[in-house]
């Protein structure tokens, strides 16, 4: 085992302590070097050059500490607006929630940029079920102002691409009914689990 491997395992097992290290932020690059070392997505390789509603570059790459607080800012404008109608009070309250997502051992994040720009958000966990490996889409979202334009379908694409090469055999989500992202996701290959259904108890 390398020795790269082997302080990765270390640290893995005790990512609470890890996470908080490298919230420091003169240790972030540490963390690049550790855990983001898909070399495929390290580079900077650019999507679909001269679609019509996408005139700019598109780059797909994998979600790093240092985009939080981008991926905060746009997840509170797009959640707090129609369909959702979400009740953020703060983007301190928003950034807990997405901070939680990331500090997950298990968790998994992709963006797709514009210009440098974060346009869309796929923030997921890995899960190693006894049929083969599954992403399970946490948060997946696109930038207010630019959704309708075949960005989340192209990062939908990026991604089925990426988790294939990783060994993924599934994507799992929970979403609404009877709203766009339904169609959305219907469009791009999902189909709803009629054997599945959402409980849930009210604790107050
Ligand atoms: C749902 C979402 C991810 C789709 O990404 P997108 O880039 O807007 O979608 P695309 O342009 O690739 O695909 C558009 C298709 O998705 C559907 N759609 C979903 N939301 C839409 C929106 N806000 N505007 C236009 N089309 C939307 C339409 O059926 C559309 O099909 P059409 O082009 O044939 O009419 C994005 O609109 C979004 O972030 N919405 C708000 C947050 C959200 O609902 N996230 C999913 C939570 S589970």
């Amino acid at each position: 085992m390398s020795i790269k491997t082997s302080i990765k395992e270390h640290f893995t097992n005790n990512h609470l302590n890890l996470i908080n290290h490298f919230e420091n932020a003169s240790f972030k690059s540490h963390w690049d070097y550790f855990f983001q070392d898909n070399p495929e997505l390290d580079s900077n390789q650019t999507y679909f050059e001269g679609d019509c509603n996408l005139k700019r570059d598109l780059v797909f790459r994998r979600f790093n500490w240092k985009d939080l607080d981008e991926c905060v800012a746009l997840f509170k404008k797009v959640f707090s607006a129609d369909p959702w109608f979400d009740e953020w009070v703060s983007l301190d309250q928003s950034r807990n929630y997405l901070k939680e997502l990331v500090e997950n051992p298990v968790f998994e994040g992709f963006l797709m940029c514009e210009d440098s720009k974060i346009v869309a958000v796929c923030l997921g966990h890995r899960r190693s079920w006894w049929m083969g490996k599954e992403f399970f889409v946490d948060e997946f979202f696109v930038k207010t102002g630019r959704q309708g334009n075949g960005i989340g379908t192209k990062t939908v694409g990026s991604l089925v691409n990426v988790l294939r090469q990783d060994g993924y055999t599934r994507l799992t989500l929970l979403t609404n009914k009877n709203i766009p992202a339904e169609t959305f996701y219907l469009k791009n290959g999902f189909y709803n689990n009629e054997k599945r259904t959402v409980m849930v108890r009210e604790l107050q």
